[in-house]
């Protein structure tokens, strides 16, 4: 399975990595932009793979460092502060490791030491380290070393297995109760659902009651029953979701499923205590699937032309349905922009450029709405007060 996925990265690889490397850029500008103090952040990439695909495509790690040092030049040429970014980059094969490091060597002419750290000599602010073991093993021990009542710096980490084996929740937990600590997991559903419901093998059972953090797999499998297809895959996924809302500290969670072949392969989860990181990902999630299912469906997606004038009566529906759910939501109160802008991002399927304030125009429009404190007409900037009617 290994060789075939790195012939070529697959359609719906891509996709992720579209999904991780949109986000990440804006995510480095906004935790580098917004101190004032010398500003560091860590980056994870918890399966790295070996950077570079045998037909050039490239993959996480190699896109997460260009990320980086193409925000050092920004920041050389615009004269702001240089970002002190230590990335880590966790690879299991051997050989695998071994590409990456070449690669960043040639590319970077970066030295590693014997432990595995390199600088970037024209990027001296820029850490690397290289970790040739097993996911699980490597970050706990990362998480191991923060002492008691310190917390990481602002961090991102990016898992992306091939199987479940070696990613336990309790790893996932103890990460995100940091103040700054995102996540962004490959749940690879299609072999996680294969064996869900097995009872004759221990040592499975305890893998799956590891991969979701209960003492005992037996509640997940009664929940499943006889459910089966779609109806299986929530549970299945709804489940997960709970685990990460109650028993880590994230407090917004979003997936975003992949289908090949019409068969559901995984799930990114990405989770955050942020509103801004959830406002970010929605938008980037939007921009591979702007359907409100939050999916990526490589039979659908075949470079298919939309008209344009399709997308625009789907986008004016999709408007009236989110202006409808504000209205019901807030019939009656006089309210601050930001509530209703939290309401969208946290309880509604749609992101907030190109629907929030178009909805609310709407609503204007009907007379269902008047809005305070703002210079010009059907505008909703910030501060501005909404009374529905
Ligand atoms: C899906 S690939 C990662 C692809 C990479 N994220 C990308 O976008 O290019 C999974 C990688 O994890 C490595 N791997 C497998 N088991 C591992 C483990 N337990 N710990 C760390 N790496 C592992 C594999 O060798 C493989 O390179």
């Amino acid at each position: 399975m290994a060789n075939q996925f790195f012939g070529a990265l697959q359609k719906h690889s891509n996709a992720k990595v579209e999904i991780l490397n949109n986000y990440f850029i804006p995510w480095l500008r906004k935790i580098n932009l917004g101190s004032y103090s010398m500003s560091r952040s860590l980056v994870i990439d918890g399966f790295a793979g070996p950077g570079v695909y045998e037909d050039g495509e490239l993959g996480s790690p190699i896109k997460l460092l260009l990320a980086a040092t193409e925000f050092c030049d920004q920041c050389d040429d615009n004269g702001w502060k240089q970002p002190s970014i230590t990335l880590i980059f966790i690879e299991g094969n051997k050989d695998n490791y071994n590409k990456l490091k070449e690669t960043i060597i040639d590319n970077w002419q970066a030295e590693f030491d014997e432990e595995d750290y390199a600088r970037l000599p024209d990027y001296p602010t820029i850490a690397i380290q290289c970790i040739n073991n097993t996911f699980a093993t490597a970050f706990k021990d990362l998480l191991d070393d923060i002492k008691p009542g310190q917390t990481l710096i602002p961090s991102f980490c990016f898992v992306d297995p091939f199987g479940f084996k070696d990613t336990p929740f309790e790893l996932f937990e103890k990460y995100l109760s940091n103040e700054k600590a995102e996540l962004l997991f490959n749940f690879m559903f299609e072999e996680i659902n294969r064996f869900v419901t097995t009872k004759n093998s221990p040592k499975l059972m305890e893998t799956y009651s590891n991969l979701f953090g209960v003492d005992d797999i037996q509640e997940l499998q009664d929940l499943i029953g006889d459910h089966k297809k779609d109806a299986r895959k929530k549970i299945v996924v709804d489940y997960y979701s709970r685990q990460l809302l109650e028993k880590s500290d994230a407090k917004y969670v979003l997936n975003f499923e992949f289908k090949k072949n019409g068969r559901t392969k995984m799930f990114l989860f990405y989770s955050t205590k942020s509103t801004h990181g959830l406002k970010l990902m929605k938008k980037q999630m939007w921009k591979v699937d702007d359907t409100g299912l939050y999916l990526f469906n490589d039979k659908k997606s075949a470079d298919q032309i939309e008209f344009e004038f399709v997308k625009e009566v789907k986008d004016e529906t999709m408007r009236q349905d989110l202006s409808k759910l504000i209205y019901e939501n807030f019939a009656e109160r006089q309210v601050g922009i930001e509530f209703i802008e939290e309401f969208v991002l946290t309880q509604t399927i749609y992101p907030i450029e190109n629907y929030m304030k178009q909805s609310l125009k709407l609503l204007e429009k009907e007379g269902l709405l008047i809005a305070t404190n703002r210079k010009k007409p059907m505008s909703y900037p910030d501060g501005c007060m909404v009374k529905f009617n």
